[in-house]
């Protein structure tokens, strides 16, 4: 077993990766502490800033920034998804979507650190903006979210469904795998600065 603490305040965020994670031996600890989310163009530049502030903690620490980018918006909202969703709603994105393609796709970038050595993962799930929010599970954009292929929204399905493809799920199995196969901070996964391109 490898023990990993997972960072962030959000519960929902630290089942999924407590689950993906489980079947790679990582016992999953959430630690809910608030960090500094610093406007920025990127969300590897706000991972960087997440990573900086869990220096003190020992052993694998685990971060994630993610976003829901609408190309027909230029990416909005992006790296703003947080605070636009909080102060806004989904109401905007409906009235801004309209005559415009609803394709979308959510992004994770999760950031690995085990002492000074860190490690960055990255995760997509392409799909498009549902015409009215749908669903209970989840939490975030959820309701909104049609992934490709799919007819439901991502807060229809259960827990596993979403983990099989979501956005999450798959930069927190390349977190896994490079876990499990002792090559966290080496190898062919990308170290600082060397993030690999959008994952499947
Ligand atoms: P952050 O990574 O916590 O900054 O999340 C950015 C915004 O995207 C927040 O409003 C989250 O609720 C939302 N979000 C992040 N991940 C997901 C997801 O898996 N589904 C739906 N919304 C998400």
């Amino acid at each position: 077993m490898t023990d990993l603490r997972f960072v962030s305040t959000n519960p929902g965020k630290s089942r999924e990766v407590a689950a993906v994670l489980r079947p790679f031996g990582v016992r999953v600890r959430w630690t809910r502490r608030e960090l500094p989310e610093p406007q920025a163009d990127t969300l590897e530049e706000v991972v960087a800033s997440k990573l900086d502030a869990v220096r003190d903690l020992r052993g694998y620490v685990l971060v994630e920034d993610s976003g829901l980018f609408i190309p027909s918006l230029a990416g909005f909202p992006g790296v703003y998804s947080a605070h636009f969703l909080k102060v806004w709603g989904f109401g905007p994105i409906f009235e801004l979507l309209r005559g415009r393609s609803r394709r979308a796709f959510f992004r994770t970038v999760a950031g690995l650190q085990r002492g000074r050595r860190r490690a960055i993962f990255v995760g997509e799930v392409k799909g498009s903006i549902a015409r009215r929010a749908v669903g209970k599970n989840g939490f975030g954009y959820d309701p909104i979210f049609v992934p490709t292929g799919w007819k439901q929204t991502f807060a229809e399905v259960d827990a596993e469904a979403k983990n099989a493809i979501s956005h999450r799920a798959r930069a927190v199995r390349k977190v896994g795998n490079a876990l499990s196969a002792g090559r966290a901070f080496g190898g062919s996964v990308g170290g600082p600065g060397r993030p690999r391109g959008p994952g499947r």
